[in-house]
């Protein structure tokens, strides 16, 4: 039987106001789980925790006692307190709870911390009977500044990002907080402030703290993958009309003949239309813009593209690139690949690269009867980038 000696404290009451959301910022969901549930995952794997005590608002207590009972059961004495007005304070009321041996606290907002640093702090909380916390090197190199003069760099071989969860011997923790009479960003710095040693163990990446929305859509990218991908192809025959100008990738290309078509043609435009459309589930350009849109008759590629990219901004979502390739004899791309790159970039509203190639002479496309594009494209829930 492992003996039950730990307590995790789970501070969950600050507002979030750099994440500029609409709820607490533990209560904030990623992946259908709220940044909360996700701190406590790791925190369920511990076999000695015998009490867990969660500092909510109190707009949330009701939830938070919620979110914990899905993964706690009756071995683990779960309470909720309601926080305070700073961290310390949230702390405070929690640590009021505490009668377990030893105490890790823990910011819900280092939702990705693995139960593997909680047990490397609480292990050498046991081993030395200090305090413990997980540090981190810095990997930038660091100025000290006044105004916006650099004054000088400082050597970072010696200096650590502190994170959580940071052990204690609980009893040594109490009086600390009860002697304690400035407030502190962390407990170590309060534990210290009182003259007390502070041991460290290697902290970890995950652990890092979600604090703004770009932090919050690193890891939600490191959940979601990088997005969704589509693919699109496009025909078209040159025409027998003389005078009919060749468009491809919404611009004009001279010299060469025009393409037919119901639109104007333009297979580059049109493989990117469906690369999108497809990677978004949205079917593909003829069940969007068939021949039954007499307004797309002879229409630039432009209108198309346009469109496409407005249906999936309603539908949610934003294009991160897409990759376009023409496959044919003519036009020969180089001479204005960075023009058409330029207009059909300004267009998706992400970077559009276009290549070329042929097909040795054979087939269709060697013998000079039409062209072919082959389009590929990313793009990602909107939603997923909080302010974009
Ligand atoms: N926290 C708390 N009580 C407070 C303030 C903060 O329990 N009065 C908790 C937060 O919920 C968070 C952790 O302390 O898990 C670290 O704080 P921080 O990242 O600053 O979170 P917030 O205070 O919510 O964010 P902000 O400062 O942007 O408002
Ligand atoms: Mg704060």
């Amino acid at each position: 039987m492992t003996n039950r000696d730990l307590a995790v404290i789970v501070v969950a009451a600050g507002r979030g106001e750099r994440l500029k959301s609409d709820k607490p910022k533990a209560f904030v969901e990623i992946n259908g789980r709220t940044i909360l549930a996700h701190s406590l995952l790791p925190i369920a794997e511990l076999e000695n925790l015998k009490q867990l005590v969660i500092a909510a608002p109190e707009s949330q207590v009701a939830e938070a006692i919620e979110i914990a009972n899905q993964y706690f059961d009756d071995a683990t004495q779960v309470t909720v307190v309601v926080g305070g007005e700073t961290r310390q304070q949230s702390i405070s009321n929690a640590l009021a709870q505490v009668d377990a041996e030893i105490v890790l606290v823990h910011d819900a907002a280092r939702a990705f911390a693995t139960a593997e640093l909680f047990k490397s702090v609480c292990d050498k909380v046991k081993a030395s009977s200090q305090a413990v916390i997980p540090a981190i090197q810095i990997a930038d190199t660091v100025k000290r500044v006044s105004d916006d003069v650099v004054l000088e760099t400082v050597d970072r071989s010696s200096l650590r990002s502190a994170q959580t969860p940071q052990g204690f011997v609980t009893s040594d923790l109490k009086r600390a907080y009860a002697e304690a009479t400035n407030d502190f960003t962390d407990d170590a710095a309060l534990f210290q402030s009182l003259g007390k040693k502070v041991l460290f163990v290697p902290g970890e990446a995950n652990a890092a703290k979600i604090t703004t929305p770009d932090d919050l859509n690193v890891v939600l990218t490191r959940f979601n993958g990088p997005g969704r991908t589509g693919i699109g192809t496009d025909v078209h025959r040159f025409s027998s009309n003389a005078n009919k100008k060749l468009y491809l990738g919404t611009i004009e290309w001279p010299g060469v003949p025009g393409l037919d078509g119901h639109s104007d043609g333009d297979a580059v435009s049109h493989a990117i239309v469906d690369a999108l459309l497809s990677a978004a589930g949205l079917g593909d350009i003829g069940s969007n813009f068939g021949v039954d849109r007499p307004e797309f008759a002879g229409a630039n590629g432009s209108v198309f593209l346009a469109e496409t990219v407005k249906l999936l901004a309603d539908a949610g979502y934003a294009v991160v690139n897409v990759s376009v390739q023409l496959i044919g004899n003519r036009p020969k791309v180089s001479t204005k690949r960075k023009e058409a790159e330029v207009a059909l970039s300004a267009i998706v509203g992400a970077p559009v690269t276009l290549g070329a190639t042929t097909t040795d002479g054979l087939g269709f496309l060697g013998n000079n009867e039409g062209v072919a594009a082959v389009a590929s494209a990313l793009i990602i829930s909107a939603k997923d980038r909080l302010n974009a």
